[in-house]
């Protein structure tokens, strides 16, 4: 039987480099992204197999980066929530994310918990954004949640401590040539299928992304097994 891509995860790199190749500056490329983030979620939600969409859309490493292209991004996601919202209410899309918002402005943890609220029935697809995201800082606060809780913790009932349960990836794309893990979902890649593409982010397709899959559903996965 052919795997079923249920859960797919993607790495958006290259934004950056994308608008430098036309002589931008690198804020453009991250413009350019949040329209593919459309193009992406609209082709997965019109994809009863797909459920989850996780985006990895700003990490806890990119702090780092200059204040302007960090204010930048969260303007950028700001907007783009109170632009989304009628969609995803249109398509059915329900609207979740990972990682620990409570570093952004208030202005900005309100709009997210509203999109969040707004969406929280809807069925066709959940898209998830990792805001703020660190794999391992996730694992770790998953274990003292745990040990507060006095609750032993098994691969069972590990996920039941995160701060959202949206299961194990099937498949794992990064873009922009790179072939690292960043620190992405650490606990739920343990059997995905990994993409490494060239594509800068800004040039990725739904075309692109349905070869992927068309692979993915060619591939033995064993789980370990034989
Ligand atoms: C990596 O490219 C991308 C990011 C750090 C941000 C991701 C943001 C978006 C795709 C757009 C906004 C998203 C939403 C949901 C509104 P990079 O800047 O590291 O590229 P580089 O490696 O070429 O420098």
């Amino acid at each position: 039987m052919a795997n079923i891509p249920r859960h797919i995860a993607i790495i958006m790199d290259g934004n950056g480099r994308w608008a430098q190749k036309r002589g931008l500056p690198r804020i453009k490329g991250h413009e350019k992204g949040a329209e593919i983030v459309r193009e992406i979620t609209t082709f997965c939600a019109n994809h009863p197999e797909i459920k989850i969409l996780t985006l990895y859309a700003f990490s806890t490493e990119n702090w780092k980066r200059p204040k302007m292209e960090v204010d930048f991004l969260m303007k950028l996601l700001d907007n783009w929530l109170k632009k989304e919202l009628p969609t995803y209410i249109k398509e059915d899309i329900k609207f979740e994310i990972i990682g620990d918002i409570s570093k952004f402005s208030k202005n900005l943890q309100d709009r997210i918990n509203f999109t969040k609220e707004k969406t929280k029935n809807n069925k066709k697809l959940t898209q998830v954004l990792a805001l703020n995201y660190g794999g391992r800082d996730e694992i770790i606060r998953a274990c003292k949640r745990a040990k507060e809780k006095n609750i032993e913790i098994d691969e069972n009932n590990f996920e039941d401590f995160f701060d959202t349960k949206i299961g194990d990836v099937d498949i794992l794309i990064r873009t922009g040539g790179e072939k690292r893990i960043s620190n992405f979902l650490l606990w739920r890649i343990a059997y995905a299928e990994l993409f490494f593409t060239d594509t800068f982010w800004p040039d990725f397709t739904s075309n692109e992304l349905k070869n992927i899959i068309e692979e993915f559903k060619k591939r033995e996965r064993r789980f370990g097994g034989i």
